[in-house]
């Protein structure tokens, strides 16, 4: 995905209150910018271009360093992320013992895409490449919680029952 591609969101006033608040709060600080976008990530869900902007400017550093650190870890994401982040392992372990099955369920579920997050802000899908309990496969996860050995049939309740 080009960042053209990328939809706009607009931020809320107490978002980017919060945003300059945590952007404050670490200046100056050695190694500034990871805890920075980890707390803006944890904060709104997500770390747009404008923001990366912002990060890039207050830090004086080139923009291209923040996106190359967004882009690269996948705890950050440049889209809102759902509520219930589900991630999916497609390790060569999970893929063996299904874990496609288990991504095709899902997106046919939510009727989103990996990388997607649903309209209503509820969901939003990942992959994995191993998420390293490969002796359980196939694995996802549902925000900070694992589900190991999931059996496809099954995964839809299982992420339903999260709400609980
Ligand atoms: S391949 Fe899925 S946990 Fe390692």
């Amino acid at each position: 995905m080009r960042i053209t591609d990328l939809p706009k969101y607009k931020l809320k006033p107490q978002e980017l209150k919060r945003i300059d608040e945590i952007i404050k709060k670490y200046k100056g600080k050695k190694g500034a910018l990871i805890p920075i976008l980890q707390k803006i990530q944890e904060h709104i869900s997500f770390i747009p271009i404008e923001v990366q902007r912002k990060v890039a400017k207050t830090l004086d550093i080139p923009e291209k360093d923040v996106y190359g650190v967004v882009t690269f870890y996948s705890f950050f994401s440049m889209v809102p992320r759902g509520k219930y982040n589900i991630r999916v392992c497609l390790g060569t372990a999970c893929f063996v013992k299904g874990s496609k099955r288990i991504l095709d369920k899902l997106v046919k579920e939510f009727g989103i895409e990996p990388g997607q997050t649903t309209a209503d802000r509820k969901y939003s899908l990942q992959i994995n490449r191993c998420l390293g309990t490969c002796g359980l496969a196939p694995v996802i996860v549902v925000n900070d919680r694992f589900y190991q050995k999931v059996n496809p049939e099954k995964v839809i309740d299982i992420v339903y029952s999260c709400k609980k």
